[in-house]
């Protein structure tokens, strides 16, 4: 079921999206998920994902919580590209890099919306030619639909120039219900190889194997196993803040906390994990009163590469002009029973 939760003003408006499983809450203002509420294995229910009790502060803040990033998440070398012979100049807001959309991106837009049916809110934007740098006007499409224990986040697109494009979702999630520390948390990642980076968080061009490194997920490992390594990779981002390419045809990450029983499967069509332990968190009070500090979550933003347009030979962040741009990624949250897990 969908309902309208609250109006905040003349455009900001809140929805919950419920079924028996979870309870989605959901803003047109950056397509942002307010708030994932679902049971543990005791039967108590708790919000999994960090967020801010009010939509000012969402406007205000930096961290991206629970948006929808874009035209481009992550970075952007010097803001600088070339597209069909022409330069284009973005926002340097991240050391001398661009940041997932540059100033007033997707996550700082209002959207339009429309209720689909029961299980499914579309939300709905124009972004005019050279917002924010990029060019072309383009229409996006996110649509959120909850089925059993599923949320489904479908991407559509379409610019009437080539433009870059680069869509994910920002959520930080703890498993426990807490902003405590995720280093309790096991994380899971079908993926051989992932970017090495630079001291400003962009990648260098060099792609390791994650074999006998801190960054080896392939089989399900504790997370404070891997951040506790003595590594440079994982110095220079004061933690994971790194691409991991996923292997051929199972574009997943698995994550899963103990304790609670509560476990996370993302699942997506977009070809690389960005994994995030929030290690900029700066102590910002959140919702219910908390502070959220570094490794207080964990951010699994799937998309393509960082960075594509200057390392890829057939960068797949460009978008032809009347190419439809469709993707979609899923979280699936489950609760199991100690002997399972
Ligand atoms: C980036 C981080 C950044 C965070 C919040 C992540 O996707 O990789 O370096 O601090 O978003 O902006």
């Amino acid at each position: 079921m969908i309902k309208m939760i609250e109006q905040i003003d003349n455009s900001i408006v809140l929805f919950s999206i419920k079924n028996e499983y979870l309870e989605v809450v959901v803003s047109n203002y950056g397509c942002t998920i307010k708030s994932i509420r679902m049971n543990d294995i005791y039967g108590n229910v708790s919000d999994v994902v960090l967020g801010y009790d009010d939509m000012t502060t969402y406007k205000i803040s930096d961290g991206y919580l629970g948006a929808i990033v874009g035209r481009v998440a992550n970075r952007i070398k010097n803001g600088h590209f070339i597209l069909n012979d022409k330069e284009y100049h973005l926002a340097i807001n991240n050391g001398p890099n661009h940041l997932h959309g540059g100033i007033n991106g997707f996550s700082y837009q209002v959207f339009n919306y429309a209720i689909i049916n029961d299980d499914t809110i579309e939300f709905y934007y124009l972004s005019n030619d050279m917002e924010e740098g990029y060019p072309g006007n383009l229409t996006i499409k996110v649509t959120y639909q909850l089925d059993k224990q599923t949320l489904i986040m479908r991407y559509w697109a379409v610019s009437d120039q080539d433009t870059l494009l680069n869509l994910t979702n920002h959520s930080y999630f703890n498993l426990s219900g807490k902003a405590d520390s995720i280093l309790n948390h096991q994380l899971q990642v079908n993926a051989d190889r992932f970017a090495c980076i630079d001291e400003n968080g962009l990648p260098n061009g060099e792609f390791r194997n994650v074999f006998a490194t801190p960054f080896d997920f392939s089989e399900r490992t504790l997370i404070s196993d891997a951040l506790k390594q003595e590594d440079q990779q994982l110095r220079l981002a004061r933690g994971i803040d790194h691409s991991f390419i996923f292997n051929k045809n199972n574009n997943q990450v698995v994550l899963w906390h103990q304790e609670s029983g509560r476990r996370l499967t993302v699942s997506s069509t977009l070809p690389t994990a960005h994994i995030y332990t929030a290690n900029y968190l700066d102590g910002r009070v959140g919702k219910y009163g908390q502070h959220y500090y570094p490794q207080s979550a964990i951010c699994i933003e799937t998309q393509f590469m960082a960075d594509s347009i200057h390392l890829e030979d057939i960068p797949k962040v460009i978008l032809k002009k009347g190419q439809v741009y469709e993707e979609s990624t899923s979280y699936t949250f489950e609760v199991i029973n100690h002997e399972e897990s």
